[in-house]
């Protein structure tokens, strides 16, 4: 840390040789320093200790090593209320919302300090509303949390720490479920507020977004910084060879499907309370079925449809299995048929928090760990589990591993993995490369290619559209918005 001139203002932020390991090391040595009013990028790998390094300056996590100073001053949090007090929030990766409260509760259990302030509920809703109205989220203070969509509850998240006005703010994967111009709309609240003197460390693996919003950006790699340079100076292509200490590959062969293959997959004039005009489009073996749309369109909702998640109000969906085609008639249904489903929000619905990697991989097709008499069979599950998680580049400490002490984005590979588990031959993913890094976005990629080669047909909801995610000659778009109600017009919605 170097001492600032005589006259001129120390950082807002300065971390010196913060240390800390879990298992192993996962920060080392880490110096950092950040002046007011400055907009600061830090990236990474899974597992590079991004988060880590977030909780550590919002009291979240101890660390064993080094210090910290806010604006020149010795800097120790303990709790996450002691950081909020010293003026500093974070909005979570893994969104920290209770979601049985309203919105303006759950920003009120941010802003109120004290457990004696008398709680005025009217100034709380009034609160509430202008947070969420400057973050651009048309719903009520009084609206349950539980209600909103992922996106909303990001929305959310970030309007709560905005409103503790902190001057120096967090945001750990802030647009991970944000569509362009939700991203936008925070970029231009965040320029907002560094002009106002507010220091921001914005956490992303949306590489040009980093670029585009940042003053300056380092790069963690295995818990050090490897680079810290003012954004202008900087391309993509530095980051990603800085993050993976090599060069990155880009080309995840492109190539375009031969002939027509046998439908896999038919929804015809499919219906929900959330879908009120009828959906129908096909979806063959060895197809890669991008579904494009805005936030709210109904991307999510059809896919739950098709699962039988959502009651359905109308239409039919079939599959093809052994014994011919087959209409899925309910969601444990649709696992037996072959399906497998990669929610959008895997906090809620997709991981058992407390539960091991080998469980989380598993639990879907116990069946093919197990032994007759349906005893799970330890070599088996072992063997099984660590041939996905090398193929998906997880890291862990083994097999038996907490999820929750996992990264966001070694979590999120394994979502996949639970369905290669079960050999799916129909894959439903909403957001399958959510929150995950370069390269572990690559290797999805390369994996669905794989499958696709394979014969498994899928169906990918992607919020960006991404050139990576599926290649040109396989994809087509079905925006549900846009389906023209009724028809199967050819072999798809085009
Ligand atoms: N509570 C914990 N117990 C054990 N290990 C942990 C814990 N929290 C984090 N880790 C480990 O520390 C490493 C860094 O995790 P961290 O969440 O900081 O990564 P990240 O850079 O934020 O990754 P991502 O991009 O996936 O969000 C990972 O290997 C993770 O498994
Ligand atoms: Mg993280």
């Amino acid at each position: 840390m170097t001492r600032p001139e005589p006259g001129q203002a120390p950082p807002r932020i300065a971390a010196r040789r913060i240390g800390k390991s879990f298992a192993t090391p996962v920060l080392r040595d880490v110096d950092l320093e950040i002046p007011a009013g400055c907009i600061h990028g830090l990236v990474g790998e899974n597992g590079a200790g991004k988060s880590t390094l977030a909780k550590i300056i919002v009291g979240l996590e101890r660390a064993d090593t080094g210090s910290l100073a806010l604006d020149g001053r010795p800097y120790r949090p303990i709790t996450a209320a002691e950081s909020r007090n010293a003026g500093v929030a974070l909005c979570a990766q893994e969104l920290s919302l209770v979601d049985d409260l309203s919105i303006a509760e759950n920003i009120l259990l941010y802003t109120s300090t004290s457990a004696f302030k008398r709680i005025r509920r009217r100034s709380a809703h009034e609160k509430a509303a202008r947070a969420l109205v400057a973050i651009g989220l048309d719903a009520g203070p009084e609206v349950r949390v539980s209600r909103l969509s992922l996106a909303e509850k990001q929305l959310v998240e970030i309007a709560r720490a905005l409103a503790t006005n902190p001057r120096l703010l967090v945001l750990d994967e802030p647009t991970s479920a944000l569509t362009a111009p939700q991203s936008d709309r925070l970029h231009a609240i965040l320029r907002a507020e560094a002009r106002r003197g507010v220091t921001v460390i914005y956490i992303s693996h949306r590489l040009r977004d980093v670029l585009t919003i940042c003053d300056r950006v380092s790069v963690l790699r295995d818990g050090q910084v490897r680079l810290t340079e003012s954004a202008g100076a900087l391309r993509e292509e530095t980051l990603i060879r800085e993050m993976a200490g090599a060069d990155a590959d880009f080309d995840a062969g492109r190539r375009s499907i031969e002939g027509t293959r046998p439908v896999h997959l038919r929804v015809g004039k499919l219906r929900s309370a959330a879908l009120p005009h009828p959906i129908s489009f096909d979806c063959r073996r060895g197809e890669i079925l991008g579904l494009a749309g805005l936030a709210g369109s109904g991307r999510t909702e059809l896919l739950n449809a098709i699962l039988c998640l959502d009651r359905r109000t109308g239409g039919s969906v079939t599959i093809r299995t052994a014994s011919g085609a087959t209409e899925i008639r309910n969601p444990r249904h649709a696992i037996r048929c072959g399906i497998g489903y990669v929610a959008e929000d895997r906090a809620r619905d997709g991981i058992f928090r407390d539960r091991d990697l080998a469980f989380n991989v598993t639990i879907a097709g116990l069946g093919r760990v197990a032994d007759r008499t349906g005893r799970v069979v330890r070599a088996r599950e072992t063997a099984a589990v660590s041939k996905l998680t090398a193929d998906l580049g997880v890291t862990s400490t083994g097999i038996d591993q907490s999820i929750r002490e996992l990264s966001g984005g070694n979590q999120q590979r394994l979502m996949l993995a639970r369905w290669l588990h079960c050999k799916s031959r129909l894959l439903l993913l909403d957001e399958p490369t959510r929150g995950v890094d370069v390269a572990a976005k690559l290797a999805i990629h390369e994996e669905l290619v794989r499958l696709r080669d394979s014969g498994v047909a899928v169906v990918a909801v992607s919020l960006r559209p991404d050139p990576g995610v599926v290649e040109p000659e396989a994809r087509r778009r079905v925006s549900p918005r846009h389906v023209a109600p009724g028809g199967h017009p050819g072999g798809g919605v085009q």
